[in-house]
């Protein structure tokens, strides 16, 4: 049976989004019981536990504190849930703009209004309103200047201090897992939040998650469930489940290319390349130009290189301390562009292991003009 060129796979495209709130999210009721616990208080007019939510990318994070907001505001009309992304949202300023416009329900009159103003007419609007406030800084780690993020934690958490009876909640959340190192004697000395770990999803869970997605997204047997697999392994091997997303989406048109009623291995098969090809290009454009040059420098080397020998290559190209460069190894890694594993010798030491064919991620990196 082949598919006629108006219809489609697809019952709902929308929900390959990656901003889609899945109907079902899976494997995470520990960390939703806990961040709903460390909330509760706020239902009951109290100051809810601050919290940080730390994982790699794609673990769920932003997705379950969506979710407890959703429902908070669905129950509550007490507590006042604002979720801030700070890859958009990135100074004191425009934080507090956005806390202002959903206390008080109308935009700032002007971006030229005194900080100190807007931030004493919050505080004062929750407090005769009764109000509890919670507000989420998404993805925290973004704001490289410590100073700014410090700042932002400062005012959040020393506001029942300005104004007294003023309750608010944040909940950090951040991919890098050592954040805390960040916080300034001040806000670590008050800030003591309670942590809720994501830690990456294995196969079998990788599995139900997309499968719940495609049930969504895709009229019933649509997706094989060898297609499925398939996918599930090229996820797993990218560890990061946003690419399962993407090659649902790319498997599910491509087959309706070719005019199939049912979504095969070949289809994964050939939006692969480009799969790894938008996928490489995201995590390149997280990179700056130091970054870039010190991953081209791994993928054109032929043979596997120790991370001193790599360092000593690349202090000829850039001037950089060896703890700098150890960083972005680090980041290299974390972004899941290069692996690097310990090798027995004289002594422990570490190689760095590229992760893809190399002329995909000199592709990748050429697109950038450095
Ligand atoms: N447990 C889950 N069940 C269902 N869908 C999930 C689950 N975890 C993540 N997802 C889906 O995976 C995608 C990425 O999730 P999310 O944005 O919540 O990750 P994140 O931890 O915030 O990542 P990042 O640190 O990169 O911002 C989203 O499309 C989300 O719907
Ligand atoms: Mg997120």
């Amino acid at each position: 049976m082949v598919l006629w060129h108006n219809q489609t796979l697809f019952k709902n495209i929308d929900v390959f989004d990656l901003d889609y709130l899945p109907e079902e999210y899976l494997h995470r009721d520990r960390q939703i019981s806990q961040l709903a616990s460390n909330l509760r208080p706020a239902l009951m007019k109290s100051r809810p536990i601050n919290t940080l939510c730390l994982g790699p990318p794609s673990t769920g994070k932003t997705t379950a504190v969506k979710l407890l907001f959703k429902e908070i505001e669905d129950v509550s009309d007490v507590v006042i849930p604002v979720y801030v992304n700070c890859q958009i949202i990135n100074s004191k300023q425009q934080v507090f703009a956005k806390i202002f416009e959903k206390v008080h329900g109308y935009a700032l009159p002007s971006y030229g209004t005194p900080f100190t103003k807007v931030y004493y007419s919050i505080l004062n609007k929750i407090l005769d309103d009764e109000k509890v406030l919670i507000v989420a800084l998404d993805d925290l780690n973004i704001i490289l200047d410590d100073k700014v993020m410090n700042e932002i934690l400062h005012s959040l958490i020393k506001a029942h201090e300005e104004v007294d009876g003023v309750k608010i909640g944040v909940i950090g959340i951040s991919t890098d897992v050592r954040i805390a190192e960040r916080f300034d004697i001040y806000v670590g000395s008050i800030f003591h939040p309670d942590v809720v770990l994501f830690p990456p999803y294995s196969w079998e869970e990788i599995y139900d998650i997309l499968h719940s997605r495609a049930k969504f997204g895709f009229y019933p047997d649509a997706l094989t469930d060898e297609a499925l697999e398939k996918i599930v392994d090229l996820t797993h091997e990218a560890g990061d489940l946003r690419f399962g997303i993407y090659l649902l989406k790319m498997a599910g048109r491509e087959a309706e290319k070719r005019a199939s009623r049912r979504i095969e291995v070949r289809d994964v098969e050939a939006v692969c390349e480009d799969g790894w090809k938008v996928f490489l290009r995201k995590g390149v454009l997280a990179l700056n130009s130091v970054e870039r040059a010190l991953l081209k420098l791994i993928y054109l080397s032929s043979n596997e290189m120790t991370t001193g020998q790599l360092y000593r290559q690349f202090k000829e190209i850039i001037q950089i301390s060896y703890a700098k460069f150890h960083e972005i190894i680090m980041k290299l890694e974390h972004l899941k562009l290069i692996d690097t594993a310990y090798r027995k010798g004289r002594g422990k030491t570490r190689v760095v292991i590229k992760k893809y064919d190399s002329k995909l991620v000199l592709d990748a990196l050429n697109e950038f003009k450095f």
